[in-house]
């Protein structure tokens, strides 16, 4: 696997990256300026950075020391290429050090919310209030300005800004990306319109134009595969494909029967009829089932899914013929992240829009440098049904994993049912969009419940609703009880077998979204 898609935006914003977790806020706050911006390890070779002819240079937070031996450095002719660089708390520290300021550990740490006075607001601060709440995270502090700059915002007790107006260089000691400063944008819009001459190119339509001329230079007159999940990313990202390529693209949709109700047709219809893309429909229910016969360990279920679902994709794909690309919806945190992240296994995550390595194919991924949010953008742009655009995210190995025990078709059906009338209800609501995700569990045991007189012995329904940002960390929804009684009657009534609903009131950590 090789070449992946090229873009050419008309302005980019580069973000050194010296550790800091709030990186990737930096990130999206420069997009949300519409200006396009990638996150770069700060040691980057200077020429690379060059090279790529950026607008500005971020340089970002970090938790080392500037003092410290062995803390990252840029080289200090970045500050003389005559770029714009704005640098954040470590990078205002790096700046100020490498430019002969003093930086020393500061008697009284500032962190949390902190009142900040402006001294000069002849740029970043154009347009802000003298006084203004700042979010600080910070151990040292910048004792003098480097020559030829000024001290343009002060705390009660540190420096928090400078500036070199000739050069174009900018320190903050707080973090303007945070929510906790929301007047924070403002710093970005001024940096990179006023400092930067950004002229804010960066658009759902721009990324669209950008992205297919790339995937058409890509894939010439090759053959595209493109696997469907019935998610955002791999629908946008065929979406894509198909306006840059129409028929050389083939989208394979595989239904392994652990999709929601009604998902398997609406997807097909979609891009079939809507689209007209040329679709494989693979009705592969009865192989999975076969498969996970007797299966109730939750990482055996996960690993026998994602076998099966490569060896169906590789069979699905030879017929196909002399397929030479692959589209894939790869986002920008999974970028980002790829090989530095050393976290433990947790579980077998499956990005079941994957095809095997085996077949040797060329990645496109045209929403390759999109974060979530810009890929539902896109999505509306290109004309998507909402329906796709907002739908919560949904595991790879589907209801599967959301059948405690063995997967029979009749515990599959069971929560199928559960899980419509779960998202019917909450749609009804109004809270659809304002839950990461929502959905049933079906429990691998039974209880004693009474029905018109008679004695059952049912199955329970676990509703699981949860508000998330990035699924690293969860907390569970506080629905109102109102909601939470229709959908526990409404399951009970409807859905056979079904006797009893709880609900799952654990945040992540410790617990994790779903159950397996
Ligand atoms: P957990 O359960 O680990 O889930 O808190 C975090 C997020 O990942 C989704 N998830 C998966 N997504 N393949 C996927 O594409 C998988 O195998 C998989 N397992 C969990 C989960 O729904 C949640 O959004």
């Amino acid at each position: 696997m090789s070449a992946r898609t090229s873009r050419k935006p008309e302005e980019l914003v580069i973000v050194l990256d010296f550790g800091a977790q709030y990186n990737q806020l930096i990130a999206r706050r420069i997009r949300d300026c519409h200006v396009y911006c990638e996150i770069l390890p700060h040691g980057t070779p200077i020429s690379d950075l060059l090279s790529r002819r950026p607008k500005g240079i971020v340089l970002s937070g970090g938790p080392s020391s500037v003092y410290e031996e062995g803390s990252p450095l840029v080289s200090p002719a970045l500050f003389e290429a005559g770029i714009p660089i704005l640098g954040i708390c470590y990078g205002m520290q790096l700046m100020a050090k490498l430019l002969g300021g003093d930086v020393q550990a500061a008697k009284l740490r500032e962190y949390g919310k902190t009142e900040l006075t402006v001294l000069d607001d002849g740029d970043i601060f154009q347009g802000l209030n003298p006084r203004l709440i700042a979010w600080m995270s910070h151990g040292d502090r910048v004792d003098k300005v480097p020559p030829g700059f000024v001290a343009t915002a002060k705390t009660a007790s540190a420096l928090a800004a400078m500036s070199d107006r000739e050069h174009m260089l900018f320190g903050v000691q707080f973090h303007p990306e945070v929510v906790h400063t929301p007047w924070g944008i403002e710093i970005f819009r001024n940096f990179l319109y006023q400092q930067c001459g950004c002229r804010g190119t960066w658009t759902s339509e721009s990324v669209i134009t950008q992205a297919i001329s790339a995937v058409q230079e890509q894939v010439g007159d090759g053959k595209v595969a493109c696997a469907l999940s019935g998610g955002v990313d791999s629908a946008v990202t065929a979406a894509i494909v198909h306006r840059a390529v129409g028929d050389q693209l083939t989208c394979i949709f595989m239904d392994h029967g652990f999709l929601r109700k009604g998902e398997s047709d609406q997807v097909v219809r979609t891009f079939r009829e809507n689209f007209h893309v040329n679709l494989v429909h693979v009705q592969a229910q009865q192989r999975f089932l076969a498969r996970l016969k007797g299966v109730t360990d939750p990482e055996e279920k996960r690993i026998t899914i994602g076998e099966e679902y490569a060896a169906v994709l590789e069979e699905e794909s030879r017929k196909l013929g002399d397929v030479q690309f692959l589209a894939q919806g790869t986002l920008y945190p999974d970028v980002i992240e790829s090989g530095t992240r050393q976290a433990a296994r947790i579980k077998t995550h499956h990005n079941v829009a994957g095809l095997p390595e085996t077949l040797k194919l060329h990645l496109v991924e045209p929403v390759r440098y999109l974060f979530k949010d810009e890929v539902r953008a896109v999505g509306e742009e290109l004309g998507l049904p909402g329906e796709i655009v907002w739908r919560h995210p949904f595991p790879g190995p589907g209801l599967a994993i959301r059948i405690l025990g063995e997967i029979t078709p009749d515990r599959l059906e069971a929560l199928q049912e559960a899980d419509a009338i779960i998202i019917e209800e909450i749609m009804a609501a109004g809270l659809y969009r304002r839950l990461f995700q929502c959905f049933g569990v079906l429990a691998p045991m039974k209880s004693v419940g009474v029905m018109g007189d008679q004695r059952t012995y049912g199955n329970a329904i676990i509703l699981r609703a949860v508000t998330s940002d990035d699924a690293m960390t969860a907390d569970w929804a506080h629905l109102p009880y109102e909601v939470l009684s229709r959908i526990s009657t409404r399951i009970i009534n409807e859905v056979p077998g079904v006797n009893r609903v709880v609900y799952d009131i654990s945040s992540k950590p410790p617990a994790t979204i779903e159950w397996e």
